[in-house]
């Protein structure tokens, strides 16, 4: 059987020449052309349109080819009894550790200040802040958050977490459930948002969450845009709550032209390279599972479909 590559958002030749590399015998089709559906049983699908995989009668497994599977999950037609699977790698965890830890030592130096200190030729010091006066709140303690936790730890940012569900992570203090949710936030002067996007987590970066945040806290969102509100992110800022945020995701992206958060004054803007997939280091992990589902075995990790990630 053979593995199509799905990804209508991305170019796939890397990955045509990565699996090329790593499985010369595996016949490999590339969208739009799917040959027959009946001869695919699995797919490595980024950002495929509603009801795609309907047409694959004998589909097994859809791959997603990164961290994330809101883009699958969000498909009403989304096939039942097909595993689903992400890729967990340790170069996507260390890459989104490096992003967290810049912006979060960036607004320590103050680094967005100077650099508009020095576009306007000033020259005004300003006094760090402490890494032990400035709890990082991190929402969500899964591969990506643990990883940034123990990255910030190590260089003495207290470093707390919030998750769904009950559990203790070595020097994190962490909260769980709705009901926490206000202390930790409370205590959090920088806010990161490393959540999959849910339906229980989708909007909530909102005005509500802002305001109880101490005064001064920055926000850091690097999960998926539909975390944000944006314009309650902009209303806090605007009124001084919030001292700053950086930006990785969008409701819509490309960030269109004429949004106000390209030109705000207190936000950092990336065009959503907080940690990228790199298909040489990952194709290893799908071939494993293709050859597992071929075999009737189950695949791993699979994501559960109902709980959302
Ligand atoms: N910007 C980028 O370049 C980029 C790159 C890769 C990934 N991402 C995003 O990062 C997200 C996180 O990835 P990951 O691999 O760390 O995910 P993960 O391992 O599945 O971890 C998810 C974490 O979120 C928590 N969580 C889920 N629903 C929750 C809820 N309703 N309330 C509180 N906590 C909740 C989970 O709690 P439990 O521990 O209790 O289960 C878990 O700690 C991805 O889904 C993707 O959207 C962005």
């Amino acid at each position: 059987m053979a593995l199509l590559l799905a990804t209508p958002t991305q170019k796939p030749d890397a990955w045509v020449r990565a699996f090329g590399r790593q499985a010369p015998e595996l016949e490999v089709r590339v969208w739009p052309e799917c040959g027959d559906p009946a001869g695919i049983s699995f797919i490595v699908a980024w950002e495929t349109p509603p009801g795609f995989f309907t047409r694959f009668p004998n589909l097994k497994c859809i791959a997603s080819l990164g961290a994330g599977v809101d883009h699958l999950l969000g498909d009403p037609e989304l096939p039942k009894g097909v595993f689903v699977t992400r890729v967990i790698d340790p170069s996507i965890t260390s890459q989104m550790s490096e992003y967290v830890l810049l912006h979060v030592l960036r607004f320590c130096r103050h680094s967005a200040r100077f650099d508009q200190d020095a576009a306007r030729e000033v020259w005004q010091p300003r006094i760090p802040m402490r890494p032990a006066d400035l709890t990082v709140g991190i929402m969500g303690l899964g591969q990506l958050g643990l990883g940034a936790a123990a990255m910030l730890a190590g260089l003495d940012f207290p470093v707390i977490g919030w998750r769904r569900t009950p559990g203790e992570v070595a020097g994190v203090k962490t909260f769980s459930g709705r009901e926490a949710l206000p202390a930790f936030l409370a205590k959090s002067r920088v806010l990161v948002c490393m959540l999959p996007l849910t339906p229980r987590t989708r909007g909530i970066l909102n005005a509500t969450v802002f305001s109880q945040l101490p005064v001064g806290a920055y926000v850091i969102n690097v999960a998926r845009g539909a975390h944000l509100i944006e314009a309650d992110l902009l209303a806090a800022l605007d009124r001084d709550h919030l001292a700053g945020a950086c930006l990785d995701v969008f409701q819509t992206e490309p960030l269109p032209a004429g949004n106000p958060l390209w030109h705000h004054p207190k936000v950092t803007i990336t065009p959503h390279i907080a940690s990228l997939t790199n298909p040489f280091e990952v194709v290893g992990q799908m071939l494993v599972n293709y050859r597992r589902v071929e075999a009737g075995e189950r695949p791993q990790p699979i994501v559960d479909v109902g709980r959302g990630y």
